[in-house]
């Protein structure tokens, strides 16, 4: 089934064909072989897929990147991915966007300056621990310890990525979540809390996944007075962040498509509310969602919670299953969509040319920080 994808306005001369482009970021590829390697988010559009050396969700990208030995990776995805790529990356290595406006509104919910306001309330207040003053915070605590762990989603900046690998905490994925935050609670110790940021709702379905029930959440909004006997009772201080794209969906979506498709099967990211993921058959990040359509038998419908490119290049890919997304007014992100094939021919062209713009550069300290919250993950 085609479902149109309006075009996110921006200042690209729309007349010069994506053939024009084609040729350009081939040729440009030819020329640049083993030096440079593309990553693509399952997000972007096809006309920049196509090209990409590795696509997946934010967790094998950030593997890619870590494995990679090209001298140059140009990363087609929003800005807090590439960030990651560069601390992964060795420091001869050279990240780039074609453009850097790509950023995640998401990522900017949380900033440092708010997460460490609320990072010293609840040590005061709580009368908790910082990981910091341990030997080891990667060793397992005890029952009696009331440690504060800091976890981020990969959606976030390297200062707070950074924040966190100096707190003894850990990032996660929407693939990883729930062995992360097993990791956390584990070094958290019995009386302990995991501060959980920018998404509550990753952090919310995976502490249900995991057997918590609502009053072992909280949320934390750095616009409100923080009710300290709340928090005192929860086990998780979830930041109040989320998606503009995935909070689009609702149970009511899914409820209408169940009675036109009693059928119908339903996957959703888990970014989307929690009424929504337990109303849905399966939910887990971008590439999960890529392999449980792919695995679904011949002739099942399938409605999605996620971004609309993603959608769409699924139900094309198999076209003896209707794939549909269950916001039927259509979802992009419209940031990821910034990625457009000028600016990756262009991209490419100024590598050839020795003058690359575009780099993501994170300074030795934030990336010596951060790096120690990233390898916890990649080691879960
Ligand atoms: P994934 O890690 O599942 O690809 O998700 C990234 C993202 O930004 C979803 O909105
Ligand atoms: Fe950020 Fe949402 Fe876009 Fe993912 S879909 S990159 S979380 S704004």
């Amino acid at each position: 089934m085609s479902l149109g994808l309006p075009l996110a306005s921006c200042s690209i001369d729309e007349a010069v064909s994506d053939n024009e482009y084609r040729e350009r970021i081939e040729k440009a590829k030819q020329e640049l072989g083993d030096r440079v390697m593309i990553l693509g988010h399952h997000y972007q559009r096809d006309s920049i897929v196509e090209h990409a050396d590795a696509t997946g969700d934010s967790f094998r990208l950030s593997r890619m990147a870590a494995d990679s030995t090209a001298e140059h990776i140009v990363f087609c995805g929003v800005h807090f991915m590439a960030e990651s790529a560069d601390i992964l990356t060795n420091d001869q290595q050279i990240v780039s966007m074609p453009t850097t406006r790509a950023g995640c509104s998401m990522a900017d919910m949380a900033n440092v300056p708010d997460v460490e306001e609320c990072w010293h309330i609840l040590l005061e207040e709580l009368d908790l621990q910082d990981p910091l003053s341990r030997e080891n915070p990667d060793e397992i605590a005890n029952q009696d310890d009331n440690f504060l762990v800091p976890v981020t989603y990969m959606n976030s900046s390297a200062a707070l990525k950074a924040f966190v690998g100096k707190h003894g905490g850990i990032v996660c994925t929407s693939t990883n979540a729930k062995g992360v935050l097993e990791w956390a609670l584990s070094r958290a110790g019995g009386l302990g809390k995991v501060l959980f940021f920018p998404d509550q709702h990753l952090g919310r379905n995976t502490a249900f996944k995991m057997g918590f029930k609502s009053e072992d959440m909280v949320v934390w909004d750095p616009r409100e007075i923080p009710d300290t006997s709340e928090i005192s009772a929860a086990r998780f201080v979830l930041w109040h962040g989320y998606c503009s794209v995935h909070q689009r969906f609702t149970v009511n979506q899914i409820q209408n498509l169940r009675k036109s498709y009693p059928h119908a099967m339903i996957v959703v990211h888990p970014e989307c509310d929690r009424k929504v993921v337990q109303a849905a058959d399966a939910d887990g990040s971008t590439d999960f969602i890529r392999r449980y359509c792919e695995d679904a038998p011949s002739g099942s419908i399938i409605g999605v919670g996620t971004e609309i490119n993603l959608v769409q290049r699924l139900n094309s890919k198999y076209p003896d299953k209707e794939i549909l997304c269950l916001d039927d007014s259509v979802c992009p992100c419209s940031t990821m969509y910034m990625i457009h094939p000028r600016f990756l021919a262009e991209q490419l062209e100024s590598i050839i040319n020795g003058d690359e713009r575009n780099i993501i550069s994170i300074d030795k300290q934030t990336s010596s920080d951060a790096i120690k919250a990233l390898n916890r993950m990649l080691e879960v």
